[in-house]
């Protein structure tokens, strides 16, 4: 696709049938950069559908970019739960306090100072100032290098780098076109075709079983034409997955209470995304016995309310599935039931059913479900005796 005429026929067909077709989602329909910047950072690893309720919630809970710098940091991760890769909440706080601080409270409009604030790089920055300032920036997913990679025919894995610049040199060339044609071309709303060229990818151009009968610009693409819609682009050569096996001990008191900590290092504080976990341990061999050696160290002197902590007290729950980014991790969740908690410094209390629940990650909440659907069950037959 080098000549203009099939640049500008594509353009056209993909804005035609965009305009027809897109979804009506809540982050259209505005150009408030703050929306534009949460809503992109929202759907870098999470589905449209999945992102939209969170979208909202977080909004209603931080409407401006000076509500979220104002709030502290537990609150911010808490309206991000169930999101998962709690990072981008971390740096979407820290960037708001930075644009409070240097830029007015409004996101910058410049790159360069856009591409210094924490969690923005090429694609984000490009997304929000051609989405809320009209900025001529091609905004590159991974769904958008679908697209280009399949209508150029390009094989290969698209996340190799120089893969990458190929398929950005492209998506640029096709937003901006070249000097010879300027003028002569239509104008283009730039956040309004990244757009565009993105839905494509996530709504019909899909990594596998591509709906291309449907598709606006089948004719122009080299993948279809050699039928290899599906080889292009090349399977992701990804990191090698780790498998990860972590006990931990939900330990119960009588008013359901539950007790939490916040690690300030260690390998299992990075499996739980550094919020509030339960008391953990990264299983080698025997994971009863490993955790209950943890739990002695954490409660100094091996006791609980004077007396030990005995492995064979512990209530396996089973084992539950958890994938983050290259880990496959195995959770085991004991359930031991103590009368009253253990007094641990730095250690937090949790009701469950309490509406001011702690920042925690998904893997905490599955554990937690685990245990409490364990004592529904018991006390339901206790009360069927
Ligand atoms: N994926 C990420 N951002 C998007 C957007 N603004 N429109 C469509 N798909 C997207």
């Amino acid at each position: 696709m080098r000549a203009h005429k099939d640049i500008a026929g594509f353009r056209a067909a993909v804005l035609a049938w965009f305009r027809r077709e897109q979804r009506a989602l809540a982050f259209r329909g505005t150009r408030d950069p703050y929306r534009v910047w949460l809503s992109e950072v929202m759907l870098q690893q999470t589905r449209v559908a999945a992102a939209l309720p969170h979208y909202r919630r977080f909004l209603r809970r931080f409407p401006s970019v000076r509500a979220l710098a104002r709030a502290g940091e537990e609150d911010v991760l808490r309206a991000w739960a169930g999101l998962g890769y709690y990072r981008r909440a971390r740096n979407l706080h820290r960037a708001a306090k930075e644009i409070v601080a240097r830029h007015g409270g409004r996101f910058p409009r410049r790159r360069e100072e856009a591409l210094r604030l924490p969690g923005v790089g090429e694609y984000t920055s490009a997304a929000v100032l051609s989405i809320a300032y009209g900025q001529p920036l091609a905004a590159l997913d991974g769904n958008a290098a679908r697209v280009l990679a399949r209508v150029t025919g390009m094989r290969g894995d698209a996340r190799r780098p120089s893969n990458w610049r190929r398929l950005q040199k492209q998506a640029d060339r096709l937003l901006s076109g070249n000097s010879r044609e300027r003028g002569s071309r239509p104008k283009l709303d730039p956040g309004e075709w990244n757009q565009a060229l993105m839905e494509l990818g996530a709504t019909l151009c899909l990594p596998r079983a591509p709906k291309c009968a449907e598709c606006p610009v089948a004719e122009m693409c080299r993948a279809r034409a050699a039928g290899a819609q599906e080889e292009i682009p090349g399977a992701r050569r990804g990191r090698a997955r780790e498998k990860v096996s972590i006990a931990a001990a939900v330990l119960l008191d009588a008013e359901g209470k539950v007790l939490l900590l916040r690690p300030e290092t260690g390998h299992e504080r990075e499996l739980f995304s550094g919020m509030w976990q339960f008391p953990a341990v990264r299983v080698r061999r025997d994971a009863r016995r490993e955790l209950a050696a943890r739990l002695a160290a954490m409660l100094n002197g091996a006791s609980e309310n004077g007396r030990p902590v005995i492995a064979e007290k512990f209530a396996a729950l089973g084992s539950l599935r958890h994938a983050v980014t290259f880990r496959d991790i195995t959770l085991l969740p004991f359930l031991l039931r103590v009368e009253t908690l253990p007094p641990v410094p730095g250690a937090r209390v949790w009701t469950a059913q309490d509406a001011d629940a702690p920042a925690v990650s998904s893997a905490t909440r599955k554990i937690l479900e685990a245990a409490l659907g364990r004592t529904a069950r018991r006390d339901a037959a206790l009360r069927g005796r």
